[in-house]
């Protein structure tokens, strides 16, 4: 028998790879068996029997032989019910990372010269933009936020003086800071930067005591992204953008035609319509748990809460946030730890505001290790 040809010698891989993908990592959710996980920013598992039961029987009658809607209709319809704009203004992609790529693929008009930066953004904030940038080979310009994790304005002024971004994204709650910016500030930001689309990150916005829908409807060049996935449905990956109908049409050019599958799209409208109720509830929960986490934590000693507009928490101790993070991790409580990027980050931890159970169990072990 003839062998098989033999394949050439290893493709020079990184010859044919962006150099930008030597100096990133995957985004991987830490690894390992946790009892209580508070990492992620989920919501805790609140969803009813009977609303489970109405998923189930939904998800039941999909067409599972068929492509799903292309045009997204319905979910387009639920989520511009839900956010108070019409449907030609919602971009539902799989969630709102989906969204971000798509903003990047689709805004990257080199603007003076070809090496401009392409996305300003602050830090520290959600590490998406700059990591779906940077494996674009985009340049992405970081500003620091201000000592109370606020817009640094005089800083993000004078960016924009120096670079022309075609897009600008600023979460609002942010994460990990828990915060608003100060909405007079952003106005100046966005007033400042005629030429580049402002994206405001919302996916904390349900926990909040304002949106920014007035800066979307005041300013031409602002756009609102949101979320199911703090609100009790990751697992949907349903996220989306509210955008002026021109813009929304011509990103639609980039998305994927079947980006989001069938029962992401079914279960969404259930969620937002429905089952909205639940959502509701879930959000009270939360926001009760996170009032009654933060004031016992803010009695510890030398521990600093940042107020929260979302459903988490921004905490600082004396004691190193990696050395917080390995002790709560050995006791089954994986929370976030930014301490390898150093600086102000090296004494922060991120908490997810979890069950009454969840929460006290971190309090219990969080305060026995701060002392
Ligand atoms: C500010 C912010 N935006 C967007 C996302 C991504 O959300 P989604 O699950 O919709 O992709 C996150 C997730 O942590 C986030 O913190």
């Amino acid at each position: 028998m003839a062998s098989p040809p033999k394949s050439p010698p290893g493709l020079p891989f990184s010859e044919v790879l962006r150099p930008e993908l030597a100096e990133l990592s995957a985004y991987a959710p830490h690894a390992g068996q946790f009892a209580i996980r508070l990492d992620a920013n989920e919501a805790p598992p609140l969803l009813s029997a009977a609303a489970r039961s109405r998923l189930a029987a939904v998800a039941a009658e999909a067409a599972f032989n068929r492509y799903p809607d292309a045009g997204l209709e319905k979910l387009r319809e639920g989520l511009a019910a839900r956010s108070g704009v019409t449907p030609a203004e919602i971009l539902p992609g799989v969630g709102s990372d989906e969204i971000i790529t798509l903003l990047l693929t689709a805004l990257s008009q080199p603007r003076r010269g070809s090496d401009t930066v392409q996305l300003l953004t602050t830090t520290p904030t959600f590490v998406m933009y700059r990591m779906s940038a940077k494996v674009r080979g985009q340049r992405v310009l970081e500003v620091p936020l201000d000592e109370h994790w606020d817009l640094a304005e005089t800083a993000m002024l004078s960016a924009l003086r120096i670079a022309e971004p075609s897009l600008i994204f600023i979460a609002s709650p942010n994460n990990p800071t828990s915060n608003q910016v100060s909405r007079e500030r952003l106005a100046r930001v966005i007033e400042a930067a005629p030429r580049s689309l402002v994206v405001i990150d919302e996916a904390y916005v349900d926990y909040s005591a304002e949106n920014q829908l007035e800066l979307y409807e005041r300013y031409e060049n602002v756009a609102i992204l949101r979320t199911l996935s703090k609100i009790g449905f990751a697992a949907l990956r349903v996220g989306w953008l509210i955008a002026r109908p021109e813009a929304t049409r011509e990103l639609d050019k980039v998305r994927l035609p079947y980006n989001l599958p069938t029962l992401s799209q079914t279960l969404g409208v259930l969620a937002v319509t429905e089952l909205a109720s639940e959502i509701d509830e879930t959000v009270r929960a939360v926001v009760r748990e996170r009032v009654r986490l933060a004031e016992r934590l803010a009695e510890l000693p030398n521990v600093v809460v940042t107020p929260s507009q979302a459903n988490f928490l921004w905490l600082r101790a004396e004691r190193p946030a990696g050395e917080l993070f390995e002790a709560l991790s050995a006791r089954g409580i994986l929370v976030r730890s930014f301490h390898s990027r150093g600086g102000r980050l090296a004494n922060q931890l991120r908490v997810t505001i979890g069950t009454p159970q969840e929460n006290d169990a971190f309090f219990d072990a969080y305060r026995t290790l701060v002392r």
